[in-house]
C-alpha cells in the first residue's frame, strides 16, 4: 500500500537510521524526501524541482534520464536477475564488461578486473589483494598501509583505517594496525603553513619519504590516495605531487592504489584521475559512476605486470580468498557495460572539464563577494568546495547553522548542494550545461544572502 505524504513525512527516520547522520537529528530535523529525478534535476515529495548539484553522491554523472542503462538493468533483469561468479561459475555480462574496463582503462595500464558492491567494498578489495601481492612474491613482511590526512576511503574497516579524517574514526577504534598518515597537499591549511601548490607537494612528498623511512620500506604494502581528495573538501594536489607519490612508491616496493571512487570515468575532466596526472598505479578503486549509481556496483582494477604474479604463482598463494555474495552481480554489470558505452558516447569528460571550469569560475565570484568563503577549490571537473569561515584573517570555521542556512536557502532557490563540515561540496551529474551551473551559483548566492 503506498503511504501517504504525511505518514512519509511523520516516519521519515523514526525506524531507520540515516547514515553520516545523528539518528536524534533527522528526527528534529527532517531530511528532504525526494521522490522523482529527471535530467539534472530532483523533485521533492512537495513537488519542489531543484538542480542536482550534488550528482547523487558524486555518482549520478549521466542524470536520472539515462535510458541505456534503465534498459540495460530492465533486460538483465528479465534474463538473469542473479548468478554468482564464485569458484566454478561465471555469467555473461560480466565477462563482457570486463572486455570493455580493459579497453577503457588500457592508457592506465590496468588490464584486470574484481568486482565489488561498492566503493568501501573495492577498497577493501585493493587493501586486501596489495598485501597478498607481497606475499605471493615471499615478502609477507609488508603490511603497513600509508594514506593521507584529510582523504576519505569509506567506511569498511580497513577503508575507515586509511581514513584521514577524525570524524569517521574515532567512535569506531581501534582500527587496523598499521595504517600510518601523512599530510595532504591542503593550501589553505597545512602543518608546514606553507600556501604555494608546488613548495607544499614537496613538502609532502618529504613527509612520505621520512614516514618510509620511519616505519621501514620492507614493512610497507601500499600507498592509497585519491587523486583529487573528494568528501575531504576537494584537494586538488600540485601536478609534481601523485607524479612523486608513485616515484617514491616505486623506489621503495610500495605498490600504489588509486582510489578512483570519485574520479573515474570522467569527473576530473580526464577518463581517470590517475591519467590526468599522467601516473600509472598498481591498483584502481572504482564504484559510483560505474552505473550511474543506478545499481550498487564497483571494480578494482589491476595493472598487468600485479595480475601476471598472481596468474604465475604455482604454489597457491595466489588462491584469492576474498570477494562479495554481489561480486559480480549480472545486472550490476549490465549497468555498468551500457553506462560505460553511454559514458563514452558523450565524451562526458569534456563537458565535465568545460562546466568544472565555469563551476570554479562562479564559486570565486562568489568569494569576491561574501566574506564568510575563505577559499575555494576546484579547477579541475566538475569537483568543487567552498569552504566557508567566521573570519578570514583567523580562518576559524564558520558557526554552526552557517552552512545549513545556505544549503536550505540554496535549495529553494533551485539548486541541491551537499555540506560537509565547513565545505559547500559542489559535484553536478557530468551532462550539466552552461545554464545549469549558473542555476547553481545564482542559487548559492541566494543562500549566502540570506546570512
Ligand atoms: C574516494 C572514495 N572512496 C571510497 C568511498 C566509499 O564508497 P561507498 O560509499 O560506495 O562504500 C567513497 C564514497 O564517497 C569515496 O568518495
Amino acid at each position: 500500500m503506498p503511504r501517504d505524504e504525511n505518514f512519509l513525512k511523520a516516519n521519515n527516520a523514526r525506524h531507520l537510521w540515516h547514515p553520516m547522520t545523528h539518528p536524534a537529528d533527522h528526527l528534529k530535523n527532517p531530511p528532504t524526501i525526494v521522490t522523482g529525478g529527471h535530467g539534472v534535476r530532483i523533485t521533492d515529495i512537495d513537488g519542489h524541482e531543484a538542480v542536482d548539484g550534488v550528482g547523487g553522491l558524486w555518482n549520478v554523472n549521466l542524470g536520472y534520464s539515462c535510458e541505456p542503462v534503465k534498459a540495460a538493468i530492465t533486460a538483465q533483469l528479465e534474463q538473469l536477475p542473479y548468478y554468482s561468479i564464485f569458484r566454478g561459475t561465471s555469467n555473461d555480462a560480466v565477462i563482457e564488461l570486463a572486455e570493455d574496463l580493459k579497453d577503457f582503462f588500457a592508457p592506465d595500464g590496468l588490464t584486470r578486473a574484481f568486482y565489488t558492491s561498492g566503493g568501501s567494498d573495492s577498497v577493501e578489495s585493493a587493501l586486501r589483494l596489495a598485501r597478498q601481492y607481497h606475499k605471493i612474491r615471499g615478502e609477507a613482511g609488508r603490511v603497513k598501509f600509508l594514506s593521507l590526512k584529510k582523504g576519505y576511503h569509506g567506511t569498511h574497516f580497513g577503508a575507515a583505517s586509511v581514513n584521514g579524517n577524525a570524524n569517521f574514526r574515532t567512535a569506531y577504534e581501534p582500527l587496523l594496525a598499521g595504517c600510518h598518515h601523512i599530510p595532504s597537499p591542503y593550501t589553505y591549511r597545512n602543518p608546514f603553513n606553507e600556501s604555494d601548490p608546488e613548495t607544499l607537494a614537496q613538502l609532502c612528498l618529504q613527509a612520505l619519504e621520512d614516514e618510509i623511512a620511519f616505519q621501514g620500506a620492507g614493512t610497507i604494502a601500499a600507498f592509497i590516495m585519491e587523486p583529487i581528495l573528494g568528501a575531504g573538501g576537494v584537494i586538488p594536489p600540485h601536478a609534481s605531487f601523485m607524479p612523486g607519490v608513485a616515484e617514491i612508491c616505486k623506489r621503495n616496493g610500495i605498490l600504489l592504489i588509486a582510489d578512483e571512487v570519485i574520479t573515474a570515468f570522467g569527473r576530473t575532466g580526464s577518463w581517470s584521475g590517475s591519467r590526468h596526472w599522467g601516473v600509472q598505479v598498481d591498483f584502481m578503486a572504482t564504484a559510483k559512476a560505474i552505473t550511474n549509481g543506478y545499481f550498487p556496483f564497483g571494480a578494482v582494477m589491476i595493472a598487468e605486470h600485479i595480475a601476471e604474479v598472481f596468474e604465475q604463482d604455482e604454489t597457491g598463494k595466489a588462491n584469492i580468498a576474498h570477494g562479495y555474495t554481489y561480486s559480480g552481480h549480472p545486472v550490476g554489470a549490465a549497468a555498468a557495460l551500457a553506462c560505460l558505452a553511454e559514458t563514452q558516447r558523450l565524451n562526458v569528460k569534456d563537458n565535465a572539464a568545460a562546466r568544472g571550469a565555469e563551476l570554479y569560475a562562479g564559486a570565486q565570484a562568489l568569494m569576491a563577494k561574501h566574506d564568510v568563503i575563505g577559499d575555494v577549490r576546484g579547477g579541475h571537473g566538475l569537483m568543487v568546495a567552498i569552504e566557508l569561515v567566521s573570519d578570514r584573517s583567523t580562518k576559524a570555521g564558520p558557526d554552526k547553522a552557517v552552512p545549513g542556512t545556505v544549503q536550505q536557502v540554496a535549495y529553494e532557490a533551485g539548486a541541491m548542494v551537499r555540506v560537509s563540515g565547513p565545505n559547500i561540496i559542489l559535484s553536478p551529474p557530468l551532462v550539466v550545461t552552461s545554464e545549469d551551473v549558473q542555476t547553481i551559483i545564482s542559487a548559492l548566492d541566494a543562500g549566502f544572502n540570506a546570512l
